[in-house]
């Protein structure tokens, strides 16, 4: 039982002790809290954790003592808590990775200074227990427990305390209480089959690996020890555990505790106050990064496969794209276009550089890009490469336990992987893009099997490769010792069959920069690889660089898109592929999609139409396929190509709006593609719609995820929802309809109350930017809310900086409302001249929920009435206002009566 419990901050006292009981795996440890040293200015405290119990089952290795505990109150509200070794320094994320205020540094500054930063009003409370140690995090408004580690009496056991906090060297466990009514979304990477909501009675386990994502509930290419909490009223908080090492994090069966069981490095948590989800994603964002701004070209759609042999198939796809009246703005090649496998080389035979390059070319001629896949593994087979013989030279390889580069096994065979921990790996690496790209002017890079992947398991010489054909023998150094990292006392449930740690990746002690070890530092490799070529690709282009990494971690987004990997050609894959895809947006990582029509299988029609009805709506729409597939280009099916043509025709017209939330999500953090609860949080039903969703606050998609139907069953949260495509209304009280969706449909609503800018669609997204805007307005029916508001961000859509940073750029907001028969739309250039130097137009409004014919329209109150096409569609009921010029770039005031 606790011995006492002391309120820090004179904070709410909270009733922390539940009457629940459940069980940690080791949980006698006993930890008491000593030596308090309060911060000044009630920013937080230090104390020491000393044991005076250990574990009884020392099998996991004996209990650090005394260890460190910090309290910070910091930025946003956000409680950070910092427990770690009191005598020697352990591993933590590195700061230049996820830059974030340093504990210690800081901590002493604080000690020391009379004057504090201005955190905002606590939200949060935390108070402990002194013996036996534990805290908790209380919400101060409402005085609800978000996060109790507390230990607590057993019930039904002689031993005297369950959920005690354990702290060794390689096994951390820690454990929050929970009220069963929380719902947990996050703790990504993993393909889940059961919604968006974590399920009860699961572990998922972080530990980047090429699973693929056919296999579901394990661990996948990223990890993300995060997670927002939503309780009732849909108020939320965010909790992460800023730690880099492999994890089981399970959710017990009864929904009242969630355990983290860590294999090193320490707990480092932060508490984020929310109190909405979307103001837990901008806080969490504020801490590991805000999104990337991606380029405006990688919103249009993007053509790869992996099978495309030569630079006549590329033609011939692009061709046959536009020969089918299909959308295209970026070819991509896979791992064919190079000799032998090795990276920043093309096939002499099948790609050489001139044909390829005069292909490229081509394509930027006819606005559009051109993206290419590299592998971390650089071939060690031929003495002659240069990029081998530069990276031997900077000496910026990982290296084995002796000192020796590490051999891995990846397609080219043999490899060496760079240490992208090492700043020296960024120079070579940016070296070697600048090589290549002065050969081929690729416009962006795509980084795969960065988990690392590897054929071959860690210290062992067996084959696990995917590769068909070819050798299959193992050339690793199979001499090495296994050791404590590669056989850890606790495994966690790699592959899900507790592999191996080591199973299809390298060895636990390969060492990195300064002697870091790939056992720590394992969930960050994709993430470095990431940062470091988006420097590069920066630096060579001069322009902003996309990227699309298979491994992320927390802070990723501020680096990369993401794709979610190798999934199926199933129904099942496309209904998952948006449940993870809207884990990513909460994660921090908005531009994001999933191979459409499936990457492993064939598929069928049916399948490939749905998929594309749907994929044109993810953030990053790319279709992707397995080179043991048939193609299945858009274009090659009857039904795919309308449903393409239709759905991605949507996709550019609305071009315009989704580069605005891109700059949202640069901004604030929020997702491109939100989840029902993110935008309707007073709505509780929200949280249980799993495979619908909306992009931005406005426009829902409740695409077809099952096979032979021709409707579909669709939640629509209180108020009027118009169809984008028939224009047809849905006045819904917060309930569930079922929608027809014949083949060739996609049921794609806007929200009442929304304006959405619009361009015409095009072939590219280069044409789509020169074309007249459309203003969609959108009243509700309800005669109380009539008003509607909407935003448009505008810049080169390529720069490196987004424009809003350098003063080239055009933030506009509008606002309309109709009172008694009269309307007023206003728009207010909020912020730069861009829109006006590019002369852009609104040529059309149309404005949706109006039933009356006006007399008279009026621009700036000049009367443009008899210039003007008014155009009132009495059934629907909307008006449309065309053969305007409303200068984008220039507040104006419609009025119409
Ligand atoms: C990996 C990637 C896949 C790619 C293949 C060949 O499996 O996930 O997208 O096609 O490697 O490069």
């Amino acid at each position: 039982m606790a011995e006492r419990r002391v309120e820090f901050c004179a904070l709410l006292v909270v009733g922390l002790l539940m009457g629940c009981s459940f069980m940690g795996l080791l949980s006698e440890a006993t930890y008491v809290l000593s030596s308090i040293q309060e911060y000044p200015n009630k920013q937080g405290f230090e104390a020491e954790l000393e044991l005076i119990q250990h574990t009884t089952n020392l099998t996991l290795g004996p209990d650090i003592t005394p260890l460190h505990f910090i309290v910070r109150l910091e930025e946003g509200s956000r409680v950070h808590i910092y427990i770690s070794d009191y005598s020697n320094s352990r591993w933590e994320v590195p700061y230049s990775l996820i830059p974030r205020p340093k504990v210690y540094a800081e901590t002493t500054t604080t000690t020391t200074t009379t004057t504090t930063k201005d955190n905002g009003p606590n939200l949060l409370a935390i108070s402990y227990t002194k013996k036996p140690f534990g805290f908790a995090i209380t919400r101060i408004s409402n005085g609800e427990v978000l996060f109790n580690s507390t230990p607590i009496a057993a019930e039904s056991s002689s031993s005297s305390i369950f959920n005690a906090m354990v702290f060794k060297d390689q096994y951390l466990e820690i454990s929050t209480q929970l009220p069963n009514t929380a719902r947990l979304f996050g703790l990504g990477e993993s393909t889940r089959p059961d919604g968006l909501k974590l399920p009860h009675n699961q572990t998922s386990t972080l530990f980047a690996t090429d699973t693929g994502a056919v296999n579901v509930n394990v661990d996948l290419y990223g990890s993300y020890p995060y997670y927002i909490d939503v309780r009732e009223k849909g108020v939320a908080h965010g909790v992460l555990l800023l730690n880099s090492n492999g994890m089981d994090v399970t959710y017990s069966l009864d929904g009242t505790s969630l355990t983290f069981r860590v294999v090193g490095g320490i707990f480092d948590f932060y508490f984020f106050p929310g109190p909405s989800a979307k103001a837990v994603v901008a806080q969490y964002t504020q801490l590991v990064g805000r999104p990337a701004p991606m380029p405006y070209w990688s919103f249009g759609f993007h053509q790869c496969r992996w099978g495309y042999r030569n630079v006549s198939m590329d033609r011939y796809v692009v061709e046959h794209f536009k020969e089918a009246n299909i959308p295209l703005d970026t070819m991509w090649n896979d791992i064919d276009y190079m000799d032998e496998y090795k990276d920043f080389t093309t096939d002499p035979i099948q790609f050489p550089i001139p044909e390829l390059r005069a292909f490229v070319d081509e394509l930027h001629e006819n606005g559009q890009h051109y993206v290419m896949i590299i592998d971390p593994g650089i071939s060690i087979a031929y003495s002659d490469y240069g990029t081998l013989n530069r990276g031997l030279k900077d000496d910026i390889f990982l290296k084995n336990q002796n000192g020796e580069n590490y051999i891995g096994q990846v397609w080219p065979g043999p490899v060496y992987f760079p240490d992208f921990l090492n700043p020296k790996t960024t120079q070579w690496w940016t070296n070697e893009v600048a090589i290549f790209h002065n050969q081929i002017p690729f416009d962006g890079l795509w980084i795969d099997m960065n988990e690392i992947s590897n054929f071959c398991t860690g210290t062992y010489c067996s084959w696990n490769g995917s590769i068909f054909g070819g050798d299959t023998t193992c050339y690793l150094d199979c001499t090495l010792t296994r050791t404590k990292f590669d056989d850890p006392p606790y495994r966690i449930n790699h592959y899900g069959d507790y592999a191996d740690i080591g199973y299809k990746t390298i060895a636990m002690t390969v060492q990195h920069y300064n002697g870091a070890l790939e056992y720590n530092t394992h969930n960050l490799y994709g993430f470095t690889e990431s940062i470091a070529t988006n420097t590069a690709i920066t630096k060579v282009r001069n322009k902003r660089a996309f990227v699309l990494a298979r491994s992320t971690f927390l802070g990723s987004g501020a680096h990369t898109a993401h794709w979610t990997g190798d999934n199926g050609a199933t129904f099942d894959d496309l209904a998952y592929s948006i449940t993870t895809i809207l884990t990513s947006g909460l994660e921090g990582v908005p531009m994001v999609g999933a191979d459409i029509c499936g990457y492993a299988g064939n598929g069928t029609e049916e399948l490939c139409n749905r998929w594309i009805q749907t994929g044109a709506f993810y953030p990053f729409s790319r279709a992707h396929s397995n080179i043991q597939n048939m193609p299945k280009e858009l274009y090659i099916w009857k039904s795919v190509t309308l449903s393409a043509q239709r759905a991605l025709g949507l996709r550019y017209r609305l071009l315009p709006y989704f580069y605005t939330l891109n700059y949202e999500a640069h901004i604030s953090g929020y997702p491109i593609a939100r989840a029902l609860f993110f935008v309707f949080p007073d709505d509780p039903i929200t949280l249980d719609v799993s495979y619908q969703f909306l992009i931005g606050d406005s426009i829902l998609v409740s695409p077809v995820v099952t096979s032979n139907v021709t409707s579909v069953t669709a939640y629509f949260p209180k108020g009027s929802w118009y169809n984008l495509f028939d224009l047809s209304r849905i006045d819904s009280h917060g309930s569930w309809f079922k929608l027809a969706a014949p083949l060739e449909v996609v049921n794609v609503h806007v929200y009442e109350g929304s304006i959405v800018p619009m361009q015409e669609s095009a072939l590219t997204s280069t044409l789509v930017r020169k074309s007249p805007f459309t203003l969609l307005v959108v009243f509700s029916t309800d005669e109380s809310k009539l008003t509607a508001t909407g935003e448009l961000f505008l810049d080169s859509g390529d720069d490196i900086v987004i424009g809003i940073e350098q003063g080239k750029s055009s933030f506009i907001t509008f606002i309309a409302k109709v009172e008694g028969g009269c309307g007023i739309l206003k728009s207010q250039v909020v912020e730069g001249d861009y829109a006006k130097e590019q002369g852009w137009i609104i040529e059309t409004i149309m404005i949706l929920g109006l039933d009356k014919l006006p007399n008279s329209v009026s621009i700036n109150s000049v009367s443009v009435t008899s210039s003007i096409h008014i155009t009132l569609t009495k059934d629907i009921p909307s008006l449309e206002l065309s053969r305007l010029k409303l200068y984008v770039g220039e507040s104006f005031e419609l009025e119409w009566k």
